[in-house]
């Protein structure tokens, strides 16, 4: 063998469960080991570390992490027994939420380490590769991570995720995230603006800004100022090359009137939001602790699309939250058939423990439940389909982002974040191109690339 001065790289392995913030966060933790030599590794049988990212917004979540630690226990022995390390960590609200559980009855897990403590990740590395023993780490801190994490590496792509908030304080009563991610916490506006420019320079054409309550977000100015979510909005349609500017997941208590003429005014912007209702009914939203009515979610989606017509709107719904009645249900079913939804999420109310609705009398029996969220879901199954349909014949811009299955396709995403594919040379990745939509699939849509004569004649 030569001595060339080539480091041993370890690779590693992160199972993402749950949400966009989650994702964002297991790049990010990707990105604070890389300097200790971490890789990307394809399967968790052939890393070195292996991080579960869990999420526990619904329940189970923690009985399957339990279930994936069984199995990474064995891979974990057979590498032991061959001389090998397998460094083993959980994170993620799950962490947060059972961290000591984890180390009892999975021992065998070298570090649990909450959403707000990742910047001490290579720290606890290292610790954990010297010596035995858990290492718990899921303190709220007083600091943010944040202000240690290094530069995301500037390569998500042509999409790329930019975390502004983190956090809620609207403690909704079916809700862990206040608990599992804590208060709310605004990035500052210099931090995003030089993220943002990286991520443009790394490639990407669409930013879309995560938040857990992402229009809630209020960030420090250099100049002192607080700045809202409607101001950093403009401020990022200045950058040069970026083509297209999302956020999500928003509240209705928190979308002014600015924002809501942004959304007319900003072309960058793109027609699509998703703002979560859970329910249509006023009675639930109120045992909910949602602080709006029905009437208020109704008015901004008219308003929305007053701004700007060809607005598309994605929700989120809970059935059967408890004291849900049918007459409760039949509002929310109203709503739907009132707004028309391009996307929804639809969840049977599962009680989280710690939350106030777990201890509610009135549970909701889960055939009830059953048959309401499918009740729900037929509706909004047939509004996406329609709303895909619709597009079928019409012209639209396309982000492209990577190759396709078969040969000679790329795939991309409309500005109503419907997943697309189309006959175009690879060298679109990374840029938009018009297209005409000619098929309608169960989930994306076939289109043909418009050339420039045929833009010509339009
Ligand atoms: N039960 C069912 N659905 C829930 N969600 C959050 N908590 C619960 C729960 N306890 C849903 C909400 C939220 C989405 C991310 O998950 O609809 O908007
Ligand atoms: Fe949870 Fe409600 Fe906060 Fe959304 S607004 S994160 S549902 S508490």
């Amino acid at each position: 063998m030569t001595d060339t001065a080539v480091p041993p790289r370890k690779r590693l392995f992160i199972r993402t469960w749950g949400c966009q913030m989650n994702v964002y966060d297991s790049g990010r933790m990707a990105d604070v080991l890389a300097p200790l030599g971490y890789g990307p590794a394809e399967t968790p049988e052939e890393a070195d570390m292996v991080i579960l990212n869990t999420c526990h917004i619904r329940e189970k979540a923690a009985e399957k992490v339990f279930s994936d630690l069984g199995r990474l226990r064995v891979m974990k022995e057979a590498k032991a027994e061959a001389g090998q390390k397998m460094v083993l960590a959980v994170a993620g609200c799950v962490a947060q939420a059972e961290g000591k559980e984890i180390t009892a009855r999975a021992p065998w897990v070298d570090i649990v380490l909450g959403p707000q403590t990742y910047h001490r990740l290579p720290e606890m590395v290292a610790r954990a590769s010297r010596a035995a023993g858990a290492q718990i780490d899921t303190d709220f801190p007083v600091e943010q991570k944040f202000d240690h994490l290094p530069e995301p590496a500037a390569s998500q792509g042509p999409v790329a995720f930019l975390t502004i908030q983190e956090g809620c304080d609207k403690f909704c009563s079916f809700c862990v995230v206040p608990y599992t991610r804590g208060a709310e916490f605004s990035r500052p506006v210099a931090a995003i603006l030089a993220e943002a420019k990286a991520l443009v320079a790394g490639g990407a054409r669409e930013i879309a800004l995560l938040g857990q309550n992402v229009n809630a977000w209020h960030g420090e100015a250099p100049d002192g100022s607080t700045w809202n979510l409607t101001r950093l909005l403009y401020a990022l349609a200045e950058l040069a090359d970026l083509p297209r500017i999302r956020y999500t997941t928003s509240h209705p208590r928190d979308m002014d009137e600015g924002l809501i003429r942004a959304h007319g005014a900003i072309p960058q912007l793109m027609p699509f939001l998703h703002l979560p209702v859970q329910s249509g009914s006023d009675r639930v939203l109120a045992a909910m602790n949602r602080g709006h009515k029905a009437d208020l979610f109704l008015r901004i989606c008219d308003e929305l699309r007053e701004a700007r017509p060809d607005m598309a709107l994605s929700s989120d719904f809970i059935v059967g939250h408890p004291g849900e009645t049918a007459e409760d249900h039949a509002a929310t079913m109203k709503l739907v058939e009132r707004v028309g939804f391009a996307l929804a999420y639809s969840f049977k109310y599962s009680q989280r423990p710690g939350t106030p609705a777990a201890g509610q009398p009135f549970q909701v029996a889960e055939d009830v439940k059953d048959a309401r969220l499918q009740e729900l879901q037929a509706l909004l199954r047939q509004q996406q389909d329609g709303f895909n349909e619709d597009c079928v014949g019409r012209e639209c811009e396309v982000l492209f982002t990577n190759p396709g299955r078969h040969p000679g396709q790329v795939m991309g995403r409309t500005p109503w974040l419907q997943p697309l594919h189309a006959e175009a040379p690879l060298s679109l990745i990374g840029t938009t191109a018009r297209v005409r939509v000619t098929v309608r699939h169960p989930n994306s849509l076939r289109a043909t690339l418009l050339d420039q004569k045929e833009l010509a004649l339009a």
